[in-house]
């Protein structure tokens, strides 16, 4: 989506400068047309030279260049570009920005930008935390900018919080999303469960289930992509996202997962179970690791956990939907036409484990989409990705 579209790349005096080498590549390497504006402080960071290398085109950073005189037009620049993603914001330039103060290329080329404006706040935690920089972030968003939230992480000041800059591969993909026309989702919020629960025995052990979250974790990224603001609550599992648009609450029981849903659902225009949540979980975990020898027991006495989709499903609106998933051995559609009856769900998608290359941990999943209005539409073996695709092709139709 990024190919041959003209973006400037505002760089402001932050040590996250460095990352903006990566995300330069790769708005290069996804084809488009990179002007870079630094200012001052900027060059302090990261040397012009690497930025020009890179983008095939002058840096461009003071008014008039050095060695002939010429002036460099912010308005015409302005007007050149399809998108201007300032990244690191540091607090300094979000104030000049919020409050219009033109002294260096980059604000005086963002006050001419006629295109949309992303900005890739970095900075140190109370910076960020302290209210002149929320008014400056709220006033941006009320003039119609973006804002690529920072993470949580350590600080090049090695304070751990919130102040980092989002990753460039993130930042990347926002941009790549904005472009794509398939912004079908902007302004809702979706609520997937993903991976699987774990059910503490004791300190080290637990009940738990071969689900890898890999559909769940698609579901979401193709949500995302969409222009959803997705909450992905996700169990126990090796998987990142890489979408900015993602709010991943980490969980590792089925309790904590209901309650992390539940909070979510209140807000969801949709919600997705794709979670392979155990059944049951053990009714007194012991609070030690059980010794083979001391405790020496031959039974786990177990208690049937909470089933979140069927709560979502007694809580549902007219205006929410609710999907889930079936993984079945034998007779799935029917059983799958059951579990959408009793959970009060809109829409069940339905895989088995009789097909080859459908279930847990392979990339790829066969599945059958079955509708509460009595539709049924059956899908040949794809990966997981285009899978996630069909399902919110899908989802968008009910
Ligand atoms: N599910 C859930 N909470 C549970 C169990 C299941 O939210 N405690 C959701 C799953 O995320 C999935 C759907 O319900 O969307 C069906 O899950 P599955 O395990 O197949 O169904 P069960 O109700 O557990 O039925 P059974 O074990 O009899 O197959």
């Amino acid at each position: 989506m990024l190919k041959g579209k003209n973006i400037i790349l505002g760089i402001s005096g932050g040590i996250a400068a460095y990352k903006s080498v990566t995300l330069l590549r790769l708005l290069v390497k996804a084809g488009a047309e990179v002007q870079v504006v630094i200012t001052p402080n900027g060059k302090e960071f990261i040397t012009p030279v690497t930025l020009s290398s890179l983008s095939g085109r002058p840096v461009v950073s003071e008014f008039f260049s050095a060695n002939t005189g010429e002036w460099h037009s912010h308005v015409s620049l302005g007007v050149w570009a399809d998108a201007m993603i300032v990244a690191p914001a540091t607090a300094s330039t979000l104030a000049k920005m919020a409050s219009g103060v033109a002294d260096n290329m980059l604000v005086t080329t963002y006050l001419s930008a006629r295109c949309p404006v992303f900005v890739a706040p970095a900075m140190d935690l109370d910076m960020m935390a302290h209210p002149t920089t929320a008014r400056n972030l709220a006033t941006l968003r009320a003039d119609g900018v973006h804002v690529i939230e920072p993470e949580v992480g350590e600080l090049a000041s090695h304070l751990v919080g919130r102040g980092r800059m989002e990753e460039p591969e993130k930042i990347a993909a926002v941009l790549d999303d904005f472009f794509s026309e398939k912004q079908t989702l902007a302004g809702k919020k979706v609520l997937i469960s993903a991976g699987p629960t774990y059910e503490r025995i004791d300190p080290v052990r637990f009940i738990g289930n071969f689900s890898t979250g890999k559909m769940g974790y698609a579901i979401a990224e193709e949500a995302a992509s969409r222009g959803a603001e997705v909450t992905l609550v996700s169990g126990p599992t090796a998987l990142k996202t890489s979408h900015a648009g993602i709010r991943v609450v980490d969980v590792e029981s089925a309790a904590e997962m209901l309650a992390a849903c539940r909070a979510a659902f209140d807000t969801a225009d949709i919600a997705i179970m794709a979670a392979a949540v155990a059944d049951y979980a053990p009714a007194h975990p012991f609070d030690h690791k059980i010794k083979r020898e001391t405790d020496g027991i031959d039974t786990i006495e177990l208690v049937k956990n909470p089933d979140i989709a069927a709560t979502l499903g007694a809580m549902k609106r007219s205006n929410q939907r609710l999907v889930g998933f079936a993984l079945e051995t034998d007779d799935a559609v029917a059983h799958g036409r059951d579990k959408m009856a009793r959970k009060n769900l809109d829409m069940i998608v339905v895989n088995s484990l009789a097909d080859a290359g459908a279930g847990f941990g392979t990339d790829t999943n066969k599945i059958t989409i079955l509708t509460n209005g009595g539709g049924e539409y059956v899908f040949p073996l794809k990966p997981k990705r285009e899978v996630a695709v069909d399902i919110m092709d899908h989802i968008e139709r009910i």
